[in-house]
């Protein structure tokens, strides 16, 4: 046997980025470099600092904990850069110092991208895996781009027949050229509406609009964070409830059972502070209470939006269950939240999925898969 077809797969996991979400990766990471046995694979932790620098970071992962609260954890950008250096037929992880040899830590099988929002969940980080010729966890490249981008997604799962809010999309040079026919086309919809950036995460930038005169602030907030703004109609009175699907290694795909979230305390949707702020009391229902035939439907629906989409890998499917039972597809997460304690991983653990499992599962999924056309 030749030495490369008995060595450990190569997983670079790689964490911090430059989005908003950049803490949260980094205490993902430490979550996920634990879970990975290290009798079957070798690990090497590549982290991405704010400023988009790529250093090789340190194998403890206790630095990437959550130990003090207000100190959170980061890519500081200190550690040797790393970059990825294709050659005939492999793909190798290269370290590099100031005043030292360019040194390879070897071939790397697999990346492991713990990224969330822009430059990690969106397809740009897919496409450069895919230029090097690495294999990846999760999405390609358009799966990744359409998912991130709520307009596009909406489009997307519209023509596949999948139920939507109804909505618009208003760029800021249409703003600028013709409000008040944005504003028209707004109203058209009718209100309460929900104003939100195209490629946001998070609910960041994100209101409800209750009525015409809340338009303005809401999409001149919204455009501080994406020129590119979704109106949609609010889905009132609805149950949030969320739907994780995974492949198998068979080429198939199996949804979880599905988990509520209840946003406690005075919080009129699920806002960023219901979302983090661990003093809100938002609750996770996992599974949730519904009738087992609403269950049933949601499941199928999960499945059909990864399928609408090109996905691979994992998805979180979010809906709206509305008072009457019938079920909106919201958004499909393309990286959910992963830390151990996140929505996704404790639906898969309730589905008899621990979290080193599905970890493996990801790694045996993207390690079967070649690159290309994605
Ligand atoms: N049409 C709508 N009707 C009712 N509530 C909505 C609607 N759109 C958004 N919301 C509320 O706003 C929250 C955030 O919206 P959404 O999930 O679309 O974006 P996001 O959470 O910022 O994206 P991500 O989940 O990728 O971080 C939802 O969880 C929900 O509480
Ligand atoms: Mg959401």
């Amino acid at each position: 046997m030749s030495q490369s077809s008995r060595r450990k797969p190569r997983v670079a996991v790689v964490f911090g980025g430059r989005s908003s979400e950049h803490a949260i990766s980094c205490i993902t990471a430490g979550s996920v470099m634990d879970a990975i046995d290290r009798d079957t694979y070798d690990v090497v932790p590549v982290g991405i600092a704010a400023d988009g620098r790529w250093v090789l970071e340190s194998s403890d992962t206790s630095r990437l904990r959550l130990t003090t609260p207000g100190a959170l954890p980061e890519v500081d950008g200190d550690g040797d850069s790393i970059a990825l250096l294709r050659e005939e037929g492999r793909t190798d992880i290269v370290v590099s110092a100031p005043s030292a040899t360019p040194r390879t830590l070897g071939e790397v099988d697999v990346v492991f991208p713990v990224l969330h929002g822009p430059w990690g969940e969106d397809g740009t980080i897919q496409g450069m895996f895919e230029m090097a010729g690495v294999r990846y966890v999760g999405a390609g490249v358009l799966a990744s781009a359409v998912s991130m981008d709520k307009a596009y997604l909406k489009i997307v799962l519209q023509a596949a027949g999948l139920p939507v809010m109804p909505g618009v999309t208003v760029t800021e040079r249409e703003w600028r050229a013709d409000a008040t026919g944005c504003r028209e086309r707004i109203a058209a919809l009718g209100f309460p509406a929900f104003a939100k950036p195209a490629r946001g995460g998070s609910s960041i930038g994100i209101s409800k609009v209750h009525d015409a005169s809340e338009v303005d602030a809401a999409l001149v907030e919204a455009f501080r964070h994406d020129p590119k703004v979704l109106v949609e109609v609010a889905a009132v009175g609805a149950r949030e409830v969320e739907c994780g699907v995974l492949g198998t290694l068979d080429g198939g795909v199996e949804t979880t059972r599905p988990a509520e979230i209840r946003i406690g305390g005075d919080h009129e949707f699920y806002d960023f502070a219901a979302k983090y702020l661990p003093e809100e009391h938002t609750e996770l229902d996992v599974p949730a209470d519904l009738p087992a035939e609403v269950e049933a439907e949601m499941r199928e629906l999960a499945v059909r939006c990864f399928e609408a989409v090109s996905g691979e890998g994992l998805a979180r499917v979010d809906f709206f269950v509305m008072p009457d039972h019938s079920l909106v597809v919201n958004e499909l997460n393309t990286m959910p939240g992963f830390t151990q304690t996140s929505m996704f991983p404790r639906m898969w653990a309730e589905s008899g999925l621990d979290y080193p499992a599905l970890v493996d599962r990801l790694l045996q999924l993207a390690l079967r898969r070649g690159t290309g056309l994605r």
